[in-house]
């Protein structure tokens, strides 16, 4: 995440608030600056000194609280900040908010800060959410330009269940950091990325798959949505958390996944194939279990769709194709000779003899191949490979015109 962005955090009373110091840690790791406003209420539910420990700035409270830092008061912070977010919100801060109430440092400061995004996590028992005064003051929040993030259901401090679980503190950063992370260059876009294995059956127990792990279609699909784009990701079995502004139509079989591709391919502009897809499956596939005999046993593959060259054949005009190339040998030559088998626009090549790249890794190092330019990237993580990646891509697109 960009450095130096400022994160105005305000915590109000709900029992929620102790998950708000772990998003406060998270934000200060990614490098972000964090001001912490509580309320009286929320200085009951968690000690301002775990904001200030975690920020290395004063935890204001007061209206007259000063911020000896930066020697300002109250709309300073609503100047400085470029995002604003309240988690939790009980019913009374959201009522405030709604109705022009600012009687203390938390809403007098949100009050003076019109410019940039303001996210509420309203988080509360499950009769006091479901209250319609409760729900209309979201709603007033909602047209005055405020995000809500719509509390989670489950079971609550109370011993109620039902709506009114702020949601964990990883949802909540993935708010902030679609909202401040990058540029929305991607705007208007539709990327369809795809990620992860596939998996192809033998008989009910047992399948062919490969090592992939999904991590770099992940990253691409997350920072393609925070950079502004429709993002439809389009994902083979995987253990990670599915990016949460993406669509996700997840799929098995690389058949399942050709018959995804096609259909949401046809309005995307940009196609990110990461996806590591079968190139052959059994032929046919056992209804019971095979049961184990003397001697060898072999099975008869066939050949999968190769669904990126089909899209190679069926690219309409302005849509951008992105294939990746995973090689043990001869690594740009091979990856060139997809380029052009495939008709790509680019390629992506790691090879898997590089330290740090390759399957289930954090890291890759790929060399980004078009047909008229190399661009060996370094060891990167994959978050930042998967900017880089979109950074050519839109460079390409702007090229053409
Ligand atoms: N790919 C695909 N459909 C397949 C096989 C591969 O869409 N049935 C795509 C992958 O998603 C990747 C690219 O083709 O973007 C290259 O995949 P790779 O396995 O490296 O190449 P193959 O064309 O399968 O060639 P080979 O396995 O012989 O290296």
């Amino acid at each position: 995440m960009e450095q130096k962005k400022t994160v105005v955090l305000g915590v109000t009373g709900g029992i929620a608030a102790y998950k708000t110091a772990s998003l406060a840690s998270m934000l200060v790791k990614s490098g972000l600056d964090v001001q912490v406003l509580m309320t009286n209420n929320a200085a009951n539910f968690i000690n301002p000194i775990v904001f200030e420990t975690l920020t290395g700035h004063k935890c204001l409270i007061d209206t007259f609280d000063r911020n000896f830092e930066f020697k300002v008061e109250h709309v300073a912070l609503a100047k400085l900040a470029d995002v604003v977010m309240i988690a939790p919100a009980t019913a009374n801060v959201i009522g405030k908010l709604a109705n022009g109430i600012a009687d203390d440092m938390l809403t007098t400061t949100v009050m003076a800060c019109r410019k940039c995004r303001k996210i509420v996590a309203p988080a509360m028992n499950t009769e006091m959410y479901l209250n319609q005064v409760v729900q209309d003051n979201i709603k007033k929040l909602e047209e005055y330009g405020f995000e809500i993030i719509r509390p989670a259901k489950g079971y609550l401090a109370c011993g109620d269940v039902g709506p009114g679980k702020m949601p964990d503190p990883e949802a909540l950063y993935e708010y902030i950091y679609r909202e401040i992370a990058f540029d929305k260059d991607l705007t208007g876009k539709k990327v369809l990325v795809t990620a992860g294995p596939t998996q192809e059956a033998i008989d009910p127990v047992r399948y062919i798959t490969n090592h992939s792990s999904g991590k770099m279609g992940y990253a691409l699909a997350r920072v393609c949505a925070a950079r502004g784009a429709k993002v439809v990701l389009v994902t083979g079995p995987t253990s990670l958390p599915k990016p949460m502004f993406a669509k996700i139509v997840q799929v098995t079989t690389a058949k399942e996944m050709f018959e995804a591709v096609k259909k949401e391919a046809k309005d995307a502009d940009i196609v990110c194939k990461a996806a590591a897809v079968a190139d052959y499956r059994p032929k046919n596939v056992s209804s019971e279990k095979i049961k184990k005999a003397d001697g060898q046993m072999s099975l008869e593959l066939e050949k999968t769709d190769d669904i990126l060259m089909y899209l190679g054949r069926h690219k309409h005009p302005g849509q951008f194709l992105c294939g990746f190339a995973m090689e043990t040998e001869n690594l740009t030559g091979n990856s060139r000779a997809k380029l052009e088998k495939k008709n790509l626009d680019m390629i992506a090549a790691n090879s898997l003899r590089d330290e740090g790249a390759g399957f289930q890794k954090d890291t890759n190092r790929i060399t980004l191949i078009t047909k008229k330019d190399e661009t060996p990237l370094p060891l990167l993580s994959k978050e930042e490979t998967a900017v880089r990646i979109i950074d050519k891509i839109l460079a390409e697109i702007s090229d053409r015109k």
